[in-house]
């Protein structure tokens, strides 16, 4: 691993990491998965870091109905369930900010360390706007214009390069198997934050996000 010296940034995943709206995109994809007639165990922790249509298309194989719905079809799948999602989030306010989570941005900011933010997520300037977390977060990577999602490397690449620091200047953080692999493949240091079972790849771990503090991840780096 690299030195803690090393590092100037750090490149954040949304929803699990900064907030807990992983439960929402779990609800809704729910909804929908019963709705299709598909069981899908663990669907949660699935779809976790997955692009959109790329997590419909996943519940599709799961029940053998990927051939079952034209391009336009799943769309409106797609949409179903975004607008679901929508729903869910509209209630959400500051304290919805995951524990430690706000103290650890002001911790980078006061220690002048770049701040991106990597997240699938059409939905995360919403969000984001929604929390209070707008001014923190100017540096976003747009979903929109990645040819690959997770598990590619290209979203935390990009991260870094709003960042203008090399991916080896970059800490990553996140709550998906998908999103330690494209952090490692962009060859950032991967931080992990929940079950070590799921994270085993990250470069370091953490089981909650009040443990992630700049000490806490200098001694890991150690
Ligand atoms: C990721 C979530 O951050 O964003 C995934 O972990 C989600 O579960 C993905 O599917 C895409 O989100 P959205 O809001 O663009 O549908
Ligand atoms: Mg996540």
């Amino acid at each position: 691993m690299v030195n803690f010296d090393a590092i100037k940034g750090f490149v954040f995943d949304l929803d699990g990491v900064v907030t807990d709206t992983s439960r929402y995109h779990a609800k809704a994809w729910g909804q929908l998965a019963d709705k299709l007639g598909v069981n899908y165990p663990n669907l949660g922790d699935a779809v976790k870091g997955i692009s959109r249509m790329d997590a419909l298309e996943m519940i599709l194989k799961k029940g053998g109905l990927e051939n079952n719905y034209s391009a336009a079809e799943k769309e409106k799948l797609a949409t179903e369930k975004n607008d679901n999602y929508v729903q869910l989030i509209q209630h959400m306010t500051p304290n919805d900010i995951l524990p430690g989570m706000a103290a650890f941005l002001k911790e980078l900011q006061a220690n002048d360390y770049g701040i991106a933010l990597a997240s699938a997520s059409k939905n995360a300037p919403t969000i984001l706007d929604k929390i209070g977390l707008k001014d923190v977060f100017t540096k976003i990577v747009d979903p929109a214009t990645l040819s690959h999602g997770k598990p590619d490397p290209e979203i935390f690449v990009k991260g870094a390069q709003l960042l203008d620091l090399k991916p080896e200047q970059c800490i990553g953080l996140e709550d998906a198997a998908a999103g330690i692999t494209a952090i490692n493949a962009a060859n950032e240091v991967s931080v992990g934050i929940g079950s070590k079972d799921l994270l085993h790849e990250a470069d370091i771990n953490f089981a909650d996000t009040e443990d992630v503090t700049l000490a806490n991840i200098k001694a890991a780096m150690q």
